[in-house]
């Protein structure tokens, strides 16, 4: 049996690692790997197939850098020829990102079966690139792993034939089991960046409707909120590339907030665990806080993961620099962790191996 996967961003690396793991553990099975090319810097893709010890892609499509449409157009293009070569039985395809979108369409058109991980999600913000993705690819995938009950709910909502749903549970909870084992030992960040735990705050930001070029507004309220918080906590920001390019064209003044550039995944897992509160706009993020059972202002106006919010885990403050201030301040986060258990077991990449092989 021949499975492919198709990957090209930061997150993506880090789900097909668990659920590549497990369908490695067959011997009759082999795993092509295709990498749209998408997330191309060292710092953004090979990092995470040297740490998390998955192979390294059998095809890199170097697709990165166009518009939405030139991006996934082409992507399409190349990942078609690779399947027509490879005549996989089955194509995985992961989240929400051009890639999954270009993945999936590549596949159902030459009648591939695919399996879409992390299906379900909704924010409802169809201005989302990542929503529309989610929309198309789920309505016509003939697997849906979903990573919540809540997931579930939103494609039964959408009349998705329940037969092809499948509750999993979160492949990210999975990872930040695995590779969270002792990663204060693997991870030497804390000393190198001379941070205590528990004193300093995690700031990450790169979600499209905050570093839009056109309208800064929301970029610059979320830095001045942060920066104001800086004055009693340190704050570390380690910045993703499209973040960093809008920054140093509009000259931000970040003040006491300490940009880095994107580390790997086990030093993130480090800072994150490590961190008073994390600040982020990333939907793997805001999880990884509630996982490692660190308190998180969420840096949008809604969310897919809304147990946290609904629970008290996180708070959505939007990109207002007021509601960003007295949340670090006032908010009483719940910190009953034991208490709930909204992704799983951590056994999600077993479950869809089983479920893909069978
Ligand atoms: C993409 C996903 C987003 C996901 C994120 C994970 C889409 C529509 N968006 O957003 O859902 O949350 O990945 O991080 O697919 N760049 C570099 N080096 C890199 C990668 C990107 O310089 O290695 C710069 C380039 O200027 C690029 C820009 O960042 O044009 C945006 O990259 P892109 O992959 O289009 O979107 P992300 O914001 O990374
Ligand atoms: N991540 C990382 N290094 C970084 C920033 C993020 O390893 O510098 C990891 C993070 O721990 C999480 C994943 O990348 O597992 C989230 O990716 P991102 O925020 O880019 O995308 P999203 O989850 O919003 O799609």
């Amino acid at each position: 049996m021949k499975i492919a996967a198709v990957v090209g961003a930061r997150p993506q690396f880090i789900k097909a690692a668990v659920v590549s793991r497990e369908i490695r553990k067959n011997a009759k099975v082999k795993e092509v790997i295709i990498h749209t090319g998408q997330h191309y810097d060292e710092n953004m893709s090979r990092i995470f197939f040297d740490e998390l010890g998955i192979p390294h892609p059998d095809y890199n499509l170097g697709i990165c850098g166009g518009t939405h449409g030139e991006n996934t157009g082409r992507m399409i293009e190349s990942i078609e020829k690779v399947l027509l070569k490879e005549k996989p039985d089955m194509v995985l395809i992961y989240g929400d990102t051009d890639s999954t979108l270009a993945g999936f369409l590549a596949t159902v058109k030459l009648y591939i079966p695919v399996a879409h991980i992390e299906a379900g999600l909704r924010s409802f913000n169809r201005k989302m690139p990542e929503e529309i993705n989610r929309i198309i690819t789920d309505h016509a995938s003939d697997l849906l792993f979903a990573p919540t009950e809540t997931a579930v709910r939103n494609l039964l909502n959408e009349k998705i034939d329940k037969d092809r749903v499948k509750l999993v549970g979160d492949v990210m909870f999975d990872a930040a089991i695995y590779y969270g084992k002792n990663v204060e030992e693997r991870s030497k960040i804390l000393s190198r960046l001379d941070l205590k735990p528990k004193e300093y705050m995690l700031l990450t930001v790169h979600r499209a409707e905050n570093t839009n070029e056109d309208n800064l507004e929301r970029l610059k309220n979320i830095l001045q909120g942060i920066a104001d918080i800086s004055k009693d906590t340190s704050v570390i920001f380690p910045i993703h590339p499209r973040t960093k390019k809008i920054i140093e064209k509009i000259d931000l003044n970040l003040q006491n907030i300490k940009a880095i550039g994107p580390v790997g995944y086990i030093d993130m897992i480090n800072l994150e665990k490590n961190a008073k509160l994390i600040a982020t706009d990333s939907g793997g993020i805001q999880k990884e806080a509630y996982f490692h059972k660190v308190p998180c202002i969420i840096l949008r106006d809604e969310t897919e993961w809304v147990e946290l919010a609904e629970n008290a885990f996180a708070v959505l403050t939007g990109a207002e620099k007021e509601k960003i201030t007295d949340a670090f301040r006032n908010f009483k986060f719940n910190d009953n962790y034991d208490t709930a258990k909204f992704y799983g077991d951590g056994k999600a990449g077993e479950k869809i191996a089983e479920i893909v092989l069978k």
